[in-house]
């Protein structure tokens, strides 16, 4: 998506050899804009999959999936994220493995993912594939078809895409970063 690269290319900051700092218009403040054509885009690209219902996670996630959301017509629901690790009866729940923070938990309650629906998953970025594979898990615990998964930012150089495909799933990401070169993004062209 080529808006997005610009952005990126204006106003992204490479942190370091692995975090790419966007909070100027993702991350913290928020580019409403931006996000009308990336619900578009995601909207687009899963048009004839089917899709019932977004499933996204809490924070970076909702604006994103509210956008597409809207585009499709389609109910939205956030997987929390819990410090408890104690289960809880009436909530789905997947523990997510973070390389930088501690581990946490993940909960979806039960009454807001019915079962036998398609859902699309959604998420701001697309690094090690964990918080979307915890995201895929609650999905599949309720009973729930994941058709695909929708990523605004995807570092192909971690390995994200490659654990989610070889899982079965559909991978559309707007835009996919090769490597950071000389602190700046260099993008796998579409
Ligand atoms: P994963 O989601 O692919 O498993 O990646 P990882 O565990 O590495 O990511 C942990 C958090 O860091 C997630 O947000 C993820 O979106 C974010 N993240 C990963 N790589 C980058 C990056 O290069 N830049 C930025 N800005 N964020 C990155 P989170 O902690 O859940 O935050 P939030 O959604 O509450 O904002």
């Amino acid at each position: 998506m080529e808006l997005l690269k610009q952005r990126i290319r204006e106003e992204g900051i490479v942190l370091n050899n692995r975090v790419l700092k966007v909070d100027g218009f993702l991350n913290h403040q928020i580019d409403p804009q931006l996000f009308k054509s990336i619900g578009k885009e995601i909207a687009d690209r899963y048009r004839d999959a089917g899709v019932q219902r977004i499933v996204t996670i809490e924070a970076s996630g909702i604006a994103l999936a509210l956008m597409a959301a809207l585009e499709l017509d389609v109910p939205l629901v956030f997987a929390r994220k819990k410090k408890s690790i104690l289960m809880v009866d009436d909530v789905y729940h997947s523990v997510v493995y973070s390389y930088t923070k501690e581990n946490y938990d993940i909960t979806i309650s039960k009454k807001f993912l019915p079962a036998g629906e398609k859902v699309l998953i959604i998420d701001d970025f697309l690094a090690s594939g964990e918080a979307a594979m915890g995201l895929a898990k609650l999905v599949k615990d309720a009973g729930d078809e994941v058709v695909g998964m929708a990523i605004a930012i995807e570092k192909s150089f971690q390995p994200g895409r490659e654990r989610l495909e070889n899982a079965g799933f559909r991978v559309e990401s707007l835009v996919r970063i090769k490597e950071f070169k000389d602190n700046k993004c260099v993008f796998i062209e579409d």
